[in-house]
């Protein structure tokens, strides 16, 4: 499955590179990097133990994305890294028992955002929201205090799961410091790179569709990064 979208998506652009579209941009010494591909494939090159914390907001209905998320977690984090998972109801169990393979975990919080489709029809259901999970690599040893949920407005122009901004940034900042390398294997609409942006992190993300991809690309640019270091987009 996972294969086959990564196919998809680099035919689409025309090229076998594996990683075919980069979008690296920066005012400061700290890198925005977002990649168009499948995470188990255009993430490889981060190095075992680089990463203080990952924001991951898979789509509602993939088993696969957990099973994958967890390994990559436990390599890439340093230790008392942590994970901050996005989990739609229909996974919720399963991912959890997934994360729990590999990490510790530490909480679990409810976002109550709705989104206009978030109608689950195997169950019959709304999705209400999604869980926040917070994980850990090893000990759970954050920085300073955090809330579970910072709840906050969607901005609605970017992808049709977005995550409020001020959530996540609430996140990043409470869970790493500037200059530490912050991940997001699930894109959508950059939320986590307009987060990192905006908090003088490193990041590094990627999306697997390219229309989802080139909304990020856009989002970036329109931040006014004033250098951007290497594209073929
Ligand atoms: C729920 S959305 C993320 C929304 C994001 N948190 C935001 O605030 O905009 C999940 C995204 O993951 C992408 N995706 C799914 N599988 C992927 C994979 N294996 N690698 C990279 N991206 C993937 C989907 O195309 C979708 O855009």
């Amino acid at each position: 499955m996972t294969a086959r979208r990564t196919d998809h998506a680099r035919a689409q652009r025309g090229v076998r590179n594996p990683w075919p579209v980069t979008l690296a941009a920066t005012n400061s010494p700290h890198t925005i990097d977002v990649r168009l591909g499948a995470f188990p494939d255009v993430l490889t090159d981060l190095a075992t133990g680089s990463v203080t914390l990952i924001v991951a907001d898979p789509p509602w209905n993939s088993a696969q994305a957990w099973a994958d998320l967890g390994p990559f977690a436990a390599r890439v984090l340093v230790p008392n890294g942590i994970v901050v998972a996005y989990i739609g109801n229909r996974h919720c169990f399963d991912a959890l028992d997934r994360l729990r393979e590999h990490l510790t975990p530490i909480r679990l919080a409810f976002l109550p955002v709705l989104h206009r489709d978030a109608w689950d029809p195997e169950v019959k259901c709304d999705e209400g929201g999604s869980f926040i999970a917070v994980f850990a690599k090893g000990r759970f040893d954050p920085p300073r205090p955090w809330r579970s949920v910072v709840p906050g407005a969607v901005d609605g122009r970017w992808h049709p799961y977005e995550r409020p901004l001020e959530n996540v940034k609430h996140y990043v900042s409470a869970f790493s410091e500037p200059g530490d390398l912050v991940v997001d294997p699930f894109l959508g609409g950059g939320t986590t790179a307009v987060a990192c942006a905006e908090l003088d992190r490193c990041f590094v993300g990627c999306e697997v569709d390219l229309n989802a991809f080139e909304a990020v690309t856009a989002r970036i640019r329109a931040l006014g990064l004033t250098r951007e270091i290497s594209t073929d987009h």
